[in-house]
């Protein structure tokens, strides 16, 4: 080669090199959680993101022509993202040759749609299951291990102790993962990823296979002893309960630190779920590093770990989770019951940001929602089998109005200036400071004008979010609520200046009516009626 091509070619590889350090630079990080203030953001290319989001119902997405008229829809309905399984029976069709068409599909079609992308990893679980493991292992329980029951009796379900197992569960993620990376990292259509699906051991609250049994004998690993032992006296009471009757040991096997009982079986199973999942989370994130998580199914009042899906990353079982699977940012509740308030409050912990990838539909999503970001600082939300609401749904006008607020909730929370209500016939009234007012919302079935038929139980759920706006300026959204307000420290009264009705547009009010007279009951209260979803901003005095 001459000298002047070599010197030539040596120009070209030093552009290269600078145009990828360029490139590099400028290009956005993939989506991360950050702190603000007391609250944890999703960063979806540099911007706090809110997940307004709602899941598919199980088989939708495995068509695409079925999915074809859903995907307008998901927009009229203001959410902004979807989450959507991946079938490990899709893309593994055979051992090693994967698929990635139906992955693909839903990426583009949620570009198109101009939506974000949750995925929904059906892999070794699904509800405690199997049931989306691919043929070539539901015909190989030899090779593939099931869990076992005390009777003996083997499940359909795989047992996370089997290598071979989660070897090939693993597999499979890396691929999706490296996949991902390949066809997604600079467009970021998809921000998170959930890990299996409602993992927990039905029947029994522990597999009672040969390899569990071997694993139960074991001593408990010391990382988790280490773990519970810096924690003490700030552990899930549960967890802290059982060890200290038991002396707080800090080794043996799990039945000498634990005691023997439900509680011990479940704590075992629920640690060896969870490094099962931990491994391919890992290594998952190792090839393209999503923020993951898991969800829970949670526990019907009376309930029994085998009763409920044992061992899942439920509130008791918190630190267990936390120990084992520290590459799982988030640990999620499917909140279907209607004490939604407790469960939100019981997953929101300083360690555990709540999302919830699973909830229940109308009539109550609506208002669920506003008080999840209002009063816990939820990453987001996403009502179940979406596909099935109306764009007439309530959930589209709160969607709309948290797509407006967004701005504000960001600046704001995190730092004492959001706060969330939900109220219903047995919780007609809450009561909360902020700034220096004391804020008390009631249910507008309180109110001897509403229309509401106060008589018949139950009443409709209504709630909202406030944001501060200043010292004596307030927001209020949601439905169904009457807030009343007094100074904090009780010397003066509060009085209403205005209140205004109004909408955010690129984070500037643009305001309607001046609500007075009737609408403010003559200044003594702000209103938003049941069944209609407003944005109102108060102005407060003191005299
Ligand atoms: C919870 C599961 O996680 C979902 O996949 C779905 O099966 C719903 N239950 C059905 O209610």
């Amino acid at each position: 080669m001459s000298r002047c091509l070599k010197k030539g070619c040596l120009q070209i590889a030093v552009l290269g090199c600078f145009i990828f350090l360029i490139n590099s630079l400028l290009a956005e990080p993939i989506p991360f959680l950050q702190k603000h203030g007391t609250a944890v953001q999703l960063m979806v290319q540099n911007k706090p993101f809110l997940v307004l989001g709602g899941e598919l119902g199980n088989s939708s997405a495995s068509s695409s022509d079925y999915m074809e008229p859903i995907w307008p829809r998901l927009g009229q309905m203001n959410l902004n993202t979807v989450l959507v399984p991946v079938y490990w029976e899709l893309i593994e069709p055979q051992e090693g040759q994967f698929d990635w068409s139906s992955v693909d599909d839903v990426i583009k079609k949620a570009r198109a749609h101009d939506l974000r992308i949750i995925l929904l990893w059906f892999g070794s679980w699904k509800n405690s299951m199997s049931c989306y493991v691919p043929a070539w292992i539901k015909t190989d329980s030899v090779r593939f291990a099931r869990a076992q029951l005390q009777s003996g009796r083997p499940v359909e379900a795989l047992t996370p102790f089997s290598r071979t197992n989660l070897e090939a569960d693993k597999k499979a993620v890396t691929g999706l993962m490296r996949h991902l990376d390949r066809i997604d990292s600079k467009t970021n259509t998809v921000i998170m990823v959930q890990v299996e699906n409602e993992i927990g051991m039905l029947e029994n609250a522990r597999d009672y296979s040969s390899a569990a049994e071997d694993a139960f004998g074991q001593p408990v690993p010391t990382d988790l002893i280490d773990y519970l032992a810096a924690r003490k006296g700030a552990l899930a009471p549960d967890l802290e309960q059982t060890w200290k009757q038991n002396g707080f040991k800090t080794s043996g096997s799990w039945e000498d630190v634990f005691g023997r009982g439900l509680c011990t079986d479940e704590f075992f199973m629920a640690w060896h779920y969870a490094r099962y999942v931990e491994e391919i989370a890992a290594a998952g994130k190792n090839e393209y590093a999503l923020p993951m998580f898991v969800n829970a199914a949670l526990i019907r009042p009376g309930y029994k770990p085998g009763q409920y899906p044992s061992a899942g990353p439920l509130p008791h079982l918190m630190d267990i989770w936390q120990a084992a699977a520290p590459s799982i940012d988030l640990l999620s509740p499917d909140i279907y019951f209607s004490n939604f308030a407790d469960w939100s409050t019981l997953f929101h912990t300083d360690k555990n940001p709540l999302f919830i990838p699973e909830a229940s539909r109308e009539p109550d999503a609506a208002v669920h929602v506003l008080y999840a970001i209002g009063a816990h600082d939820a990453i987001g939300f996403s009502p179940f089998s979406i596909e099935d609401n109306s764009p007439q749904d309530p959930l589209t006008a709160a969607y709309g109005i948290l797509a407006q607020l967004s701005p504000l909730i960001f600046e704001r929370q995190g730092m004492g200036q959001l706060e969330g209500f939900l109220l219903d016939k047995e919780h007609p009234t809450m009561e909360t400071r902020m700034g220096g007012c004391i804020v008390k919302v009631s249910h507008d079935y309180t109110w001897a004008w509403s229309k509401g038929p106060k008589d018949s139980a139950p009443w409709p759920r209504a709630g909202g979010l406030a944001i501060m706006l200043d010292k004596d300026e307030l927001l209020f959204a949601g439905s169904g609520i009457i807030v009343t307000f007094a100074p904090a420290d009780g010397r003066d009264q509060a009085g209403i200046l205005t209140i205004e009705e109004g909408t955010f547009n690129n984070n500037r009010w643009i305001r309607g009516r001046i609500l007075n007279g009737d609408q403010s009951h003559q200044g003594r209260h702000l209103r938003i009626p049941y069944g209609s979803y407003e944005v109102q901003r108060v102005r407060l005095y003191t005299y």
